[in-house]
């Protein structure tokens, strides 16, 4: 039995339940991207609910769908509609997918009571209601009463302690989706038996950002590759000159402290040894790679360096699992993507169990075109680090144990 934080994690599934003609409600995570003109930019997650869904519909279930999208505070705020994700689901699953203008309510009841084997409903936006983020009790239960099973496919929430999340186990059988599953299987593996050797990749903007999900990395991996922004305050923490470089200058101790603790575990802690830099933050900037002991005063690092990029995919080509969040530099610009691509491109290229997260880094391995090559990529930004991080997320503690 896996346990973590004290929690079994080994938690009931659909297939551990009666769903066949029940109707269900199942949480999902639907906060995709937006354009401004409200089209949806990116419809992995929508996509990645359709095992579950389409599961519970060859079980002749009759589907109810709710989910947040974006932060509209308890108040309905339209541009936060989930009616065009309605209309995408429905284009993926190849079936109309009905759509409700609220999420709990007289209409939502009488949609969900008239719901047939077979079919499939949206709610409206949860996050309308403020008892929503306040795993407020009696909505939770306004919620349940929509069906006779609860289905927890929503892991990018599960950190957060919502009616829709958590207050609604409370009144419904509630089991994993198969999307939870996976990412609890993948996830779980690298938090409680991990493979060897073991390596992390981990970048992004600021240290403060990750320190918890260093911290605990560093009690469980061979390897720890850092990148990205963050990268600076261990550059500077080591005595180097980093210029107009981001660095956080209350985080330098704990840089120090974390490459002692490195050192006394006996982790190899992978730091850049030369970077890009540039004259300014812009696409357009003069840009040239050297070593950190040469960063010119007035100029700033935004990404990794060529030899940094090489030893950091030898330093990946024979793990065993890989965990990699966030990128190595400031991906969205395309000349300081080099060593965020050459990481995507290792990566790939190994043997490895590899599990990858963080939305940069996620766009990263898009971009390469290497998703099929990578054995997981978390549909989670802020659970999969606080799950990485060795944290208890509720909305998984919550699931029925097995
Ligand atoms: C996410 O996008 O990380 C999840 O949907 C959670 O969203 P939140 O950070 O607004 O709670």
């Amino acid at each position: 039995m896996a346990l973590f934080g004290g929690v079994n994690m080994n938690k009931k599934t659909m297939r551990d339940i009666e769903v066949t003609g029940k109707k269900v409600l199942v949480r999902v995570d639907y906060n995709v991207p937006l354009d401004k003109s409200g089209n949806i930019t990116d419809d992995t997650r929508i996509r990645a609910t359709l095992p579950t869904i389409e599961y519970l519909l060859s079980k002749n279930a009759a589907v109810v769908l709710a989910s947040h999208l974006g932060r509209p505070k308890g108040t309905v705020a339209p541009q936060y509609t989930l009616l065009p994700v309605a209309k995408r689901l429905g284009e993926l699953l190849g079936k109309e997918v009905q759509f409700v203008d609220e999420c709990v309510g007289p209409k939502a009841e009488a949609k969900a009571a008239e719901l047939k084997s077979g079919q499939v409903v949206l709610l409206e936006n949860l996050r309308f209601h403020a008892e929503e983020e306040k795993n407020n009790a009696d909505f939770a239960a306004k919620l349940a009463k929509l069906a006779e099973v609860f289905v927890n496919d929503a892991f990018g929430v599960s950190h957060r302690a919502h009616a829709s999340v958590e207050g609604i186990t409370k009144y419904l059988p509630a089991v994993a989706g198969f999307l939870m599953e996976k990412e609890i299987n993948f996830l779980g593996q690298a938090v409680s038996s991990p493979s060897h050797p073991y390596v992390a990749i981990i970048g992004g903007a600021k240290v403060s950002d990750k320190i918890g999900v260093i911290g605990n990395l560093l009690a469980k991996v061979d390897t720890l590759i850092i990148g990205g922004g963050m990268a600076n305050t261990f550059i500077a923490a080591q005595g180097y000159v980093t210029g107009k470089s981001l660095v956080e200058e209350d985080k330098l101790d704990l840089a120090r402290s974390l490459i002692e603790d490195a050192k006394k575990r006996g982790v190899s802690l992978l730091l850049p040894t030369d970077v890009v830099v540039a004259d300014q933050f812009a696409a357009d900037a003069a840009s040239k790679a050297v070593s950190i002991n040469n960063i010119p005063g007035d100029w700033m690092a935004l990404d990794i360096g060529p030899d940094t990029s090489k030893a950091y995919a030898a330093a990946v080509k024979d793990a065993k699992l890989i965990v990699w969040n966030g990128p190595m530099g400031v991906f969205e610009m395309d000349v300081f993507a080099k060593g965020t691509e050459a990481v995507a491109k290792a990566v790939a290229a190994s043997e490895a169990v590899s599990v990858v997260g963080g939305g940069d880094s996620i766009a990263a391995i898009e971009k390469v075109g290497v998703q099929k090559e990578i054995s997981h990529i978390s549909t989670g930004g802020g659970a999969s680090l606080e799950f990485l991080e060795g944290k208890v997320l509720p909305g998984i503690a919550a699931i029925n144990d097995k």
